[in-house]
């Protein structure tokens, strides 16, 4: 690793940073930072890199998901709770579905940065720094509220710390539990469409179960059947360098406040700042892969992060949206192949399909978030690839922001549960009923060979 340090980045342009008046501030809190425990290990991190080696090699499937952001003040128990019940019960009907065992990972304990277009916001004539996510400045629209502030990188920290001991006792305790699939259950799924599906397979699982027990003697709840982990996206790099470091007995850095960082569309540049940190750190990482990218600079990005081909080093993450993909993707798997790395590929397909309705409500229809799906399952068969993950912005809670789905939601429903400062996410129904779809889509793949188109 020629030259790299944890703060090397500082060396390049760093876009989507936050503009400090106190930069002694900023120093004073990376220190600060520094010196409390780490949030996630070193063996666990090495735990889901081999896993995404795995998946990578078509053995399992990668289910990442959660808010745009997490927010201070959603740091309870019922947001995490809820968030946590929805992924396991996607995750329970996708390896239901594939066949394949699923890795877990939560957009959470961390996803509080968030790179905006627009550097400033403008409401009646008054404009004031754009929100960034509360790791750096807070939502209301004051030049207080606004004023980029380093002790929040503290307090990200510590509601990061919050959450993942949550998360850590919630599947201590048996939340997870396969013999409690009840428990999983939200209160208002009862009446949902989707119930009767899930239900179904929930006794199908309960059966299997039971049936594995007896042939093995042992309970499955014993053999921590279910693993979960942490993402953000590496965004506001003092942060990430904060918690960057050497581990006893491992080789190299490990950035230790999260198992899984990505790196978003906006910064994923070979010559800057994002990807100078982000090589130099043992971590498995993600990359999203926006319609602007080209093949040469894919492969550049390639031969930066994954100098040394490393199964499960490398997860590209494509949202080029449902009317891109099918001429933008099939270029970046051939220039991805032509680099000779084995990554892994996900679909994220959130991001591409963001619109905005005539009253300026940001939203995305749920059927050009299937399309997109389907379409990625089939672009990479048809093209000697494979489609080992999804990238899904979601939560637990009865929220309208995303419209369509079972319950056909449509844009004068956005206003009755609107609860997103930022990107529209996915409501419980609508994560579910996206999981079936993957399901029932990989449940053909397994079958019947997608042929080449
Ligand atoms: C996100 O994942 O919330 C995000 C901003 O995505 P992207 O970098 O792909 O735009
Ligand atoms: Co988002």
């Amino acid at each position: 690793m020629g030259n790299w340090s944890p703060d090397s980045w500082t060396s390049k342009p760093a876009a989507q940073q936050p503009a400090y008046s106190n930069p002694a501030e900023v120093v004073r809190v990376m220190e600060a930072i520094a010196k409390l425990p780490p949030l996630v290990t070193s063996w666990e991190i090495v735990a889901l890199r081999t896993q995404l080696a795995e998946a990578a090699r078509g053995e399992r499937f990668l289910l990442q998901g959660g808010d745009c952001a997490e927010s201070f003040d959603h740091c309870d128990s019922s947001t995490i709770a809820n968030k946590l019940k929805i992924l396991l019960q996607m995750s329970l009907v996708l390896v239901h579905g594939s066949q394949r065992r699923v890795i877990r990972v939560g957009r959470f304990a961390g996803q509080y940065a968030k790179p905006r277009s627009d550097d400033v916001e403008e409401r009646n004539g008054a404009t004031l720094p754009s929100y960034r996510g509360d790791l750096i400045n807070r939502p209301e629209f004051t030049a207080e509220a606004r004023n980029a502030d380093p002790e929040l990188m503290l307090r990200g920290y510590e509601r990061a710390a919050l959450t993942l001991n949550f998360i850590r006792t919630l599947i201590g305790g048996g939340l997870v539990d396969p013999h409690r699939l009840d428990y999983w259950n939200l209160d208002w799924v009862t009446d949902s469409p989707m119930a009767a599906e899930y239900r179904r397979m929930a006794r199908s699982i309960g059966e299997s179960l039971r049936f594995m027990e007896n042939l093995v003697g042992a309970h499955p709840g014993e053999l921590h059947w279910i693993d979960f982990f942490t993402s953000h996206e590496g965004l506001v790099l003092p942060y990430e360098q904060a918690q960057t470091r050497r581990v006893p007995r491992q080789e190299g850095w490990y950035n230790l406040s999260t198992h899984f960082p990505w790196i978003g569309m906006r910064t994923a540049d070979p010559d800057g700042a994002h990807a100078e940190y982000f090589r130099g750190i043992r971590n498995p990482i993600g990359m999203k892969v926006g319609p602007a990218m080209t093949p040469e600079t894919l492969k550049r990005l390639i031969d930066i992060l994954d100098p040394d081909n490393e199964p499960g080093r490398l997860t590209l993450i494509h949202r080029l949206g449902c009317e891109q993909i099918g001429s933008c993707l099939p270029p970046l798997i051939e220039a991805a192949r032509a680099t000779g790395r084995t990554v892994l590929w996900s679909c994220d397909p959130m991001h591409g399909n963001t619109r905005t309705t005539a009253d300026g409500t940001k939203t995305r229809q749920f059927q050009e978030i299937l399309s997109e799906l389907d379409q990625a399952f089939d672009l990479h068969a048809a093209h000697g690839s494979r489609l080992g993950g999804v990238h899904i912005e979601l939560t637990g809670e009865d929220v309208t922001e995303c419209v369509g789905g079972a319950r056909r939601l449509n844009e004068s429903d956005l206003k009755r549960a609107y609860r997103s400062q930022l990107d529209p996410r996915l409501n419980y129904e609508q994560a579910l009923e996206t999981a079936l779809f993957i399901a029932g889509k990989m449940r053909q793949g397994n079958g019947a060979h997608t042929a080449a188109r």
